[in-house]
Formats: C-alpha cells, sequence, structure tokens
C-alpha cells in the first residue's frame, strides 16, 4: 500500500534504519512476492527513467537497498502476531530485535521512534514496547498495558490485555506496533498457549517476560497513523502531502 510515492513498508524499513537496524527480516506469506521484487533493483524500470528528470525518485530506495540486507520467510498460516515473530527466529537467532508493523505508520518529532526505542533499550536491556493513549471506546483494538511510571513516558509493565472491551482494559495506553524484544521471548512465545481469537498472542508472550523479568512500555514522542484502517490511511496520506516538498 503506497503513501504517496512509497509503500508503507518502506516506511517501516526507513524507520528500522534510521535505527541502525539494517539486516532486515521480513515476515511474509502466500502473494506477497511483489515485497521482495520491491527492496531489489527493477533494471527495466531505472532502464526507462534513467537520464530524465524522474530518475530521483528512486533515491530513497536505492539507498535503502544499498545499506540494508534483506531476508524473507513466510507465515505459512494466520495465526497470530506471536506466531509470526516466532517464525521469524531463524532469521534472527539469539540477539535482541526490533519489531515494526509497517501498517502503524510512526512519525518521530525529532528522533524516529525505533530510534528512540533503541536508546531506551541501551539503558534497560529489555523487551520494550510502544504505547500511546488511545480513547476508551478504542481500545478493544490494542493490546493494552498497565504499569507503573519508572520515568517520564517510561513504564514497567504489571499486567496486559490483548484487545479488552473498555469495561476489562486496564488503563487507556494502548501497544503499538513497535517492539524492541529480547531473544528469550522465542521459549517464552513456544511455551505460550493461543490466546485471544485462538491466535498465539505476543501480548500474552510479553506479559510472562514481565513477570519473570522486566518488560517496559514506552510513550513514543511522535504520533501514529494507523494505516490498516481507512480514515488512518486517509490521514497518512494527507498529513505527508502537506510535508512534502516537491509533490507536484
Ligand atoms: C497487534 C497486537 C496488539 C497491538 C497492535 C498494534 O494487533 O496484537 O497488541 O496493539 O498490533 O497495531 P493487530 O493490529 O495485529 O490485530
Amino acid at each position: 500500500m503506497p503513501v504517496l510515492d512509497k509503500p508503507l513498508i518502506q516506511y517501516g524499513v526507513e524507520e528500522a534504519m534510521d535505527a541502525g537496524m539494517k539486516n532486515i527480516a521480513i515476515i511474509t506469506g502466500r502473494g506477497k512476492r511483489a515485497l521482495e521484487d520491491h527492496f531489489d533493483i527493477s533494471y527495466e524500470l531505472e532502464h526507462q527513467i534513467s537520464g530524465t528528470p524522474k530518475e530521483d525518485r528512486l533515491e530513497s530506495i536505492r539507498k535503502v537497498i544499498s545499506e540494508c540486507t534483506f531476508a524473507y520467510t513466510r507465515q505459512i498460516e494466520m495465526r497470530g502476531l506471536g506466531d509470526a515473530i516466532l517464525t521469524g527466529e531463524t532469521l534472527i537467532g539469539n540477539e535482541p530485535f526490533g519489531v515494526i508493523l509497517a501498517d502503524d505508520l510512526c512519525v518521530g518529532n525529532e528522533l524516529g521512534v525505533m530510534t528512540q526505542m533503541a536508546r531506551l533499550y541501551e539503558k534497560y536491556r529489555c523487551s520494550i514496547l510502544a504505547i500511546e493513549e488511545v480513547e476508551p471506546q478504542d481500545v478493544h483494538k490494542y493490546g493494552v498495558i498497565a504499569g507503573n511510571q519508572l520515568e517520564e513516558n517510561i513504564y514497567m509493565i504489571s499486567s496486559m490485555v490483548e484487545k479488552p472491551t473498555a469495561d476489562e482494559a486496564p488503563s487507556n495506553l494502548a501497544i503499538i506496533g513497535r517492539y524492541i524484544l529480547t531473544p528469550d521471548i522465542f521459549d517464552i512465545l513456544r511455551r505460550t498457549p493461543p490466546g485471544k481469537n485462538g491466535e498465539l498472542q505476543i501480548t500474552d508472550a510479553l506479559q510472562t517476560q514481565a513477570r519473570e523479568n522486566m518488560v517496559l512500555a514506552y510513550k513514543f514522542d511522535g504520533r501514529r497513523f494507523d494505516c490498516g484502517s481507512v480514515a488512518g490511511f486517509v490521514e497518512a496520506t494527507n498529513y505527508f502531502f502537506t510535508q512534502c516538498g516537491n509533490c507536484d
């Protein structure tokens, strides 16, 4: 899905790249081969526009391709975000990693959201997830946390619930699609039973990790567009259009 002139996934990859995360593992699935072709050279397209004024439109993707490496693996069935992350284990191995759900398009105020989280990781060395405040009528769309404030904008998680009703929700602090996870999460995921909607939920695994160790929630500096909804997608498009210096 393109927002202005780039597919959403590229915004996600660029955010990771800005945070110094240049080994990109993409969890893909049937019918999404275009994704792999996007992060590759398109000789035909390059040949057609080379030497024309449109050539500068290739700049951003060229930068991504030259700075990052890409590895892909398929999630065979849609068994939840936890399952998707577990599928990535073979590409990630035994090291901490960032997770970006590209349909949450995030714009940081001064630093990218993943960069902010990577800095926090350097200090705390534990799993961190991004949160924002949402309206009570929207909590059912998200994982929702309860926690004790450690510092401004940083909470130590005491519990979390995946997609609660407004009554069940422990707060209005909703998880958005940015995580830094320590690799012990893979073993926890393996012993986590299916949760909400019969899917393996990362929220449930993180709840275990929070109990056994420590997990932080970070209210990031910036804004997020929910591009999984039509309204959010339109809002993102309008936002990037107003920021665009050369959109004619
Ligand atoms: C996933 C997570 C949820 C989180 C959301 C953020 O849900 O399970 O906890 O709040 O991403 O976008 P999904 O939107 O994939 O249903």
